[in-house]
This record gives structure tokens, C-alpha cells and sequence, in this order.
């Protein structure tokens, strides 16, 4: 019995090894941590359950039949984050380059079915080669069996990505069907073909980083959601995020105790719009003021800046804020912004996650560029977001709600169930210089007439009187008391219940 148990010792730590000491200093040396640290990092201390670590491939081409690694090049299992169930699995680098064999899918596919048949969240750590290139085919059939959980379990449990070194080939359709991906600066990148097949192809010469490393996943591409320094900043931060989600579509928000009153004024907020009303001011601030202990987590907060996404807490229940950022692009909506916004909105929806959108929208921004881009479906796909979102929605307009903007932002017609507007705030088509410019186009020469126009517009539409005398707006309310207020509709909301028509799903113009 003894030699059995030393025997089950050695086997394990013979695959607690993976590709051995040289390469776990290789991969020390290049600032990463291996596959096993990285679950130690993410779940609570000592809560791993490893499966399949004695899997190993079942090649036999290429000589692969005398090169046989236990637990082939992924580790497996589930733990608890905060002392909530999540499963987990990471590519050892160490092992074939953490390339993707048959055998390695078949363990990504156990954990892929257990999470969704536990309802619980699968974080996925990538720092891989793509496909085995000695196994050909059946690396492509697993990742295809891979991709089709990901959608299955899509809206269903929360998935999230952490890109940590390569993911190159079919690794990267799999985080990208994910909700959240997250990149570890200067030793992650992403990308369908490397350099290397860039430069036959298109004959360019670019580097990796510059393919797709995390900058520009963060600030062009979109595709990542945050940016970190290190592989422990990366997992911590996950964590956090964690902390935020529902396990699953059904089980509602956490909720942690809070010791933030949720009738806390926050006297300071009665100044923050300046008296110019072109002049910016930094919307963080109100969401830093209006959450639980000042607890934000933003997601793509480097991306369309002109719009800020992420999680924070009301009396210690998660909600979703969107809102208009007027020190980027006097918070105008482009097509970034749009798309942003709705990949968020949806993802709040999908979870039942109530949101809270603050409002100061110049508009669309015109242009060509923007046009031909096709702002009109993107500015859609925010509008459609909100429109079939049947979670709460509360929304805050602070100052400008202009045109069809102040439609998309989650207005009462397309579905806010608690508008508030501050007294600075300005529903209006469009802001009095341009409107006047158009109505009273006769008196364009006349300087003295068209300021008197201008201040006859603005006395007349820019407040929120016109929009509150009409419904549109249910109160005007002090930004001091804007925590409490978002507190109470949030309380009174929480059994919102919303019937549609039945449908197998819409056509959100994508
Ligand atoms: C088998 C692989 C591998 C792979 C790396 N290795 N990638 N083994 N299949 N895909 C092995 C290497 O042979 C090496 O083994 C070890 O992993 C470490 O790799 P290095 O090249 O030494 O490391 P590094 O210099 O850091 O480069 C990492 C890398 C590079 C950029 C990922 O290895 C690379 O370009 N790999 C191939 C990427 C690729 O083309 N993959 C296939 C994509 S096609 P030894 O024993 O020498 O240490 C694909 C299609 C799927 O994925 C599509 C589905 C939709």
C-alpha cells in the first residue's frame, strides 16, 4: 500500500513538473509564471481541484509517440474565488508550447461542460502555440468542439479570458467568444496570423507587440477589456471582477455587505457641472462618488473613451454603469463608443444586472469618417442594446441629452424605468447655437438678433422642464442626493418583471 501511495506521489509530481525545470526557468525568466502558479494566484489559497493531470496525447507521428508529458500542455480544475465555485483551465507553455492536441481539447471540453452544467464561471488562462502542428486535424476538430461550448454557455455562465503570453491561431476564437478578455502588458499578444505569415502575404513587417499586443487590443482593436502589468495584477484583478458577476443567467447579483449608507449626499456633486456649458468635466467622478466605497471596475476603460463601461455596487448589489464622458470628445457617441456600450449593456442584460447610465451627450458625431464607418448600425447597436434590455434601468441626465442621443441613452421611450435629470440639465434636438442657425437662418448676419434668438432657445429648451413638464423626465433631483435616489428606484426595482413575445432570438444589427 505504501509503494502505491509513493508511486501516486511521484506520478503527481513527475506532472506538477510539466516540461520540466529548464523550461519553467525559461519561463520564469521571460517574467511569466507557469500554468499552476497562475491557478494558485486566481483561486483561493489551497481550493484547486486538478483533474485529468496523468492525460497525455495519443500522437504517433513526428516521433510523438516517444514524447508523452503528463497532463499534455493544459491544467484543469476548479477552485473558489472569494469562496465561490469557478473553474479554471490554463495552457502550460512548458508543455509543446501549451499547443492544443486532441487530448488537451478533450480536458478544456470537461471543465467547458462542467462549469455550464454547474452553472458556475470558467476563466480560461491562454499561453499557447495554437494547434499541435504534429497532431493536424484532430487539433482542429477539438478546437472546433471547444468554440461551440463557448456560445452554448454564452449569456448562460459568465467566461473570461486572460491572455498571458502567445495566443496565436485557433487560440484566439475561443477568448474571443468569451465576455471579458484581459492582457498581460509587454509578454501577451494576440493574433490570427503571426508575423511571420504577415510578411509573406501582405509583405509588411511588424512585430509582434505591435500585431497584437496588449495596447493595441486595448486602445485600437477593441478586443481585450484591460490591460495589466504583470501576471499577479492580471489574476488579482480577475478576481475582483469576479467578486462582481453572477455565477450564471439565473442566480441574480451577489450581494456583500456594505457599510456605505446608501443615503449618503455627497455635497461636492452640486458644483461638479461648470457654469460654461462647454466646458468638460470628469464623469468619473460622479460614478466614483455614487458607488459603494468608491469600488469601480471599468472594462475597455482605454478604448472609446468617450464613453465609460463597468462594474460598481449599490448597497453591496452590482449594477452596470454607462456614461458619457465629456472630457473625451465632449462625450459625443461615435461608432467605438456605440459598439462599446452595447457589448455592455447586453452583457448586464444577459445576467441580470441592473444599470445606471449618467447622460451629458452632445450627439452622434458627424462626418464622413464616421459614416462611412457605418455609425448608423453601430449607433443601432446601442440603441437596440437598451431597447431589449429588461433588466432596470435608471438613468441620470447631468447636462446635454441632445437629439437622438437622448433617445439611445436609455430614455424612458425605449425603456428607463426611473429617469432622473439634474437642474443643469439640457433635453433639448439639438444645442441652441446650431438650432438657431437653422430656424432663424434670415438673421444669420444679424449678430445682435441671433444671440437674442440664441438666449430665447435656451430660456425656452435647454433645462430639463420641457422633458419633466411632458414625463419624460419622472424628477429633477439634486446631484447631491443622486446616491440615494439611484438606491431607491434600484430598491424598488428589483422585482421588475417584463413580458416580450415570445422570439428564438433578434437580429441586433451586428
Ligand atoms: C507544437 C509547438 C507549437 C505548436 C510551439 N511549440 N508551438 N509544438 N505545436 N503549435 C513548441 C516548440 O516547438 C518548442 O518546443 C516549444 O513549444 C516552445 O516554443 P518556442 O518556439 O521555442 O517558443 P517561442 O520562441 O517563445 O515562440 C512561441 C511561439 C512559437 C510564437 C508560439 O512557438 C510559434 O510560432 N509556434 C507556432 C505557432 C503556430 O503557427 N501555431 C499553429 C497555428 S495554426 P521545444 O521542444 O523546441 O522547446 C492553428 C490553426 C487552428 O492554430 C485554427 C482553428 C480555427
Amino acid at each position: 500500500m505504501k509503494d502505491m501511495l509513493e508511486r501516486l506521489e511521484e506520478r503527481r509530481a513527475q506532472a506538477r513538473l510539466g516540461g520540466g525545470e529548464k523550461r519553467i526557468e525559461a519561463q520564469h525568466a521571460r517574467g511569466k509564471l507557469t500554468a499552476r502558479e497562475r491557478i494558485e494566484l486566481l483561486l483561493d489559497k489551497g481550493s484547486f481541484e486538478e483533474f485529468d493531470m496523468f492525460v497525455e496525447h495519443r500522437s504517433t507521428d513526428f516521433g510523438m509517440d516517444k514524447a508523452k508529458i503528463p497532463g499534455d500542455g493544459v491544467v484543469t480544475g476548479w477552485g473558489t474565488v472569494n469562496g465561490r465555485t469557478v473553474f479554471v483551465f490554463a495552457k502550460d507553455f512548458t508543455v509543446f508550447g501549451g499547443s492544443l492536441s486532441e487530448a488537451h481539447a478533450q480536458k478544456i471540453i470537461k471543465v467547458q461542460d462542467m462549469a455550464l452544467k454547474m452553472r458556475a464561471p470558467i476563466v480560461g488562462l491562454f499561453d499557447a502555440g495554437g494547434a499541435r502542428i504534429q497532431e493536424g486535424v484532430a487539433a482542429l476538430g477539438g478546437y472546433g468542439e471547444v468554440f461551440k461550448r463557448n456560445v452554448v454557455a454564452s449569456g448562460v455562465i459568465p467566461q473570461i479570458s486572460v491572455i498571458m503570453g502567445p495566443c496565436a491561431g485557433g487560440d484566439v476564437y475561443s477568448p474571443a467568444m468569451t465576455d471579458f478578455i484581459f492582457m498581460v502588458r509587454d509578454r501577451s499578444y494576440m493574433f490570427v496570423t503571426g508575423p511571420d505569415v504577415v510578411k509573406t502575404v501582405t509583405n509588411e513587417t511588424v512585430t509582434s507587440e505591435e500585431l497584437g499586443g496588449a495596447k493595441v487590443h486595448t486602445t485600437k482593436s477593441s478586443v481585450a477589456d484591460g490591460a495589466y502589468d504583470n501576471d499577479v495584477e492580471a489574476l488579482l484583478q480577475v478576481r475582483r471582477l469576479i467578486d462582481f458577476l453572477p455565477a450564471n443567467n439565473m442566480d441574480g447579483v451577489p450581494e456583500i455587505p456594505s457599510f456605505d449608507d446608501p443615503a449618503r449626499v455627497d455635497d461636492s456633486l452640486d458644483t461638479l457641472i461648470p457654469d460654461n456649458p462647454n466646458k468638460p468635466y470628469d464623469m468619473k467622478e460622479l460614478i466614483l462618488k455614487v458607488v459603494d466605497e468608491g469600488d469601480f471596475f471599468e472594462i475597455q476603460e482605454a478604448y472609446a473613451r468617450n464613453i465609460i463601461t463597468g462594474f460598481g455596487r449599490i448597497e453591496g448589489r452590482t449594477v452596470g454603469f454607462v456614461a458619457n464622458q465629456p472630457m473625451v470628445l465632449a462625450g459625443v457617441l461615435d461608432s467605438d463608443a456605440s459598439r462599446k456600450a452595447a457589448r455592455f449593456v447586453r452583457f448586464c442584460d444577459a445576467f441580470s444586472i441592473p444599470i445606471v447610465t449618467f447622460e451629458d451627450v452632445p450627439g452622434f458625431l458627424p462626418g464622413t469618417a464616421q459614416e462611412y464607418g457605418g455609425l448608423i448600425k453601430h449607433g443601432a447597436k446601442l440603441l437596440f442594446a437598451y431597447s431589449e434590455a429588461t433588466v432596470p434601468l435608471v438613468t441620470v441626465i447631468t447636462r446635454k441629452a441632445f437629439g437622438g442621443a437622448y433617445d439611445v441613452m436609455a430614455s424612458k421611450h425605449i425603456g428607463g424605468d426611473v429617469n432622473y435629470a439634474w437642474p443643469t440639465a439640457q433635453i433639448a434636438v439639438m444645442g441652441a447655437k446650431g438650432a438657431v442657425e437653422i430656424i432663424f437662418r434670415q438673421d444669420i448676419g444679424d449678430a445682435d438678433k441671433i444671440a437674442a434668438r440664441t438666449k430665447e432657445y435656451e430660456d425656452r429648451f435647454m433645462s430639463p422642464f420641457v422633458a419633466a413638464e411632458r414625463g419624460y423626465i419622472d424628477e429633477v433631483i439634486m446631484p447631491h442626493s443622486t446616491r440615494r435616489r439611484i438606491a431607491r428606484a434600484l430598491a424598488m426595482l428589483r422585482h421588475k418583471e417584463t413580458e416580450r413575445p415570445w422570439k428564438k432570438h433578434d437580429n441586433i444589427p451586428l
